[in-house]
């Protein structure tokens, strides 16, 4: 596997690669590599014949008193991981590669709305963040399909709005939620909970099943549906920011019968934020 820093020498590997009219493929990451992170690789490989994974802790899309400082890095290990999972190229580039003059100077990639509710409110300017760093690798790749998990719901229609509004000649390709035999969604942010939060951490994901159980069988109260789900949460230990009930293609409140919906929550465990979603139909 080739371990890259500069953009010259990832055009230079990627460019020899179409020249031999081989597909790439193109899996985005901040690092400290799970099962799910490898699932999507595995996608990847399936999906063309060179496989390309980033690493990079994304400075932009991270707020204020949020954990950039303490986000895990864990080079090493990844590289081991990608290695034997038979990653082509490992791109790691440094901050100062991706921004010279740094994040305040960088030309920003907006989605308007999507990007602003939900996580987006919570957390304003992350999807900024998100967009400008994903268009900026897609650039620096040009790979013919980019893989992204479902775990992360509302940055997949983020990106999926991107590619489609800005006309960039990338497949996107979203794949399941890979869990913990409890349930747990994997996250590199689950290192962050102790012992005991760890016990109750699969109670969110059981509350989204829940929830799904009853949509599916006739509930049409989504909005009682969310507050019970918010106390429930309450309940269970969780300091929750959002668990609501919406159209699974655009996120907005469900308004016409057979739209396909998605449930979505963030809660705090402690000071770990912790986020899941599921499909209810
Ligand atoms: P990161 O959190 O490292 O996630 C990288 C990719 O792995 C994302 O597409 C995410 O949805 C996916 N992923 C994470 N946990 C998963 C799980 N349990 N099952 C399946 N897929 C999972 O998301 C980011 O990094 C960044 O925002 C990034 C897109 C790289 C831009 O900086």
């Amino acid at each position: 596997m080739l371990l890259v820093n500069e953009v010259e020498a990832l055009r230079g590997y990627v460019k020899g690669w179409r020249q031999s009219d081989e597909k790439v493929a193109f899996v985005p990451t901040m690092g400290n590599l799970h099962a799910g992170h490898l699932d999507l690789v595995e996608a990847a490989r399936q999906h063309a014949d060179r496989t390309v994974v980033s690493i990079f802790v994304n400075p932009m899309q991270f707020g204020e008193g949020e954990d950039f400082d303490a986000y895990p890095r864990t080079l090493e290990e990844d590289r081991a991981k990608l290695q034997e999972v038979g990653v082509d190229l490992l791109f790691a580039p440094a901050a100062k590669t991706i921004y010279p003059s740094g994040t305040g100077q960088q030309t920003r990639v907006e989605v308007p709305d999507i990007s602003d509710i939900l996580c987006g409110a919570t957390r304003p300017g992350h999807f900024v963040g998100v967009a400008t760093i994903v268009c900026k690798l897609f650039n620096m790749v040009q790979p013919d399909i980019a893989v992204f998990g479902e775990k992360d719901y509302q940055q997949l229609m983020v990106i999926r709005h991107m590619v489609n509004d800005l006309a960039i000649p990338i497949e996107i390709l979203g794949k399941a939620t890979v869990r913990e035999p409890d349930g747990l969604a994997m996250s590199s942010r689950n290192g962050y909970l102790d012992a005991g939060e760890r016990k109750q951490a699969p109670a969110l994901y059981r509350l989204l099943r829940e929830t799904a159980a009853a949509i599916n069988s006739g509930a049409k109260d989504y909005a009682g549906l969310e507050r019970q789900a918010l106390k429930d949460l309450e309940a269970a230990g969780f300091r929750p920011d959002y668990f609501v009930i919406r159209t699974a293609d655009n996120l907005q409140a469900p308004r016409e019968k057979g739209e396909t919906l998605v449930i979505l929550a963030a809660a705090y465990l402690g000071t770990t934020r912790l986020i899941d979603n599921l499909i209810a139909a």
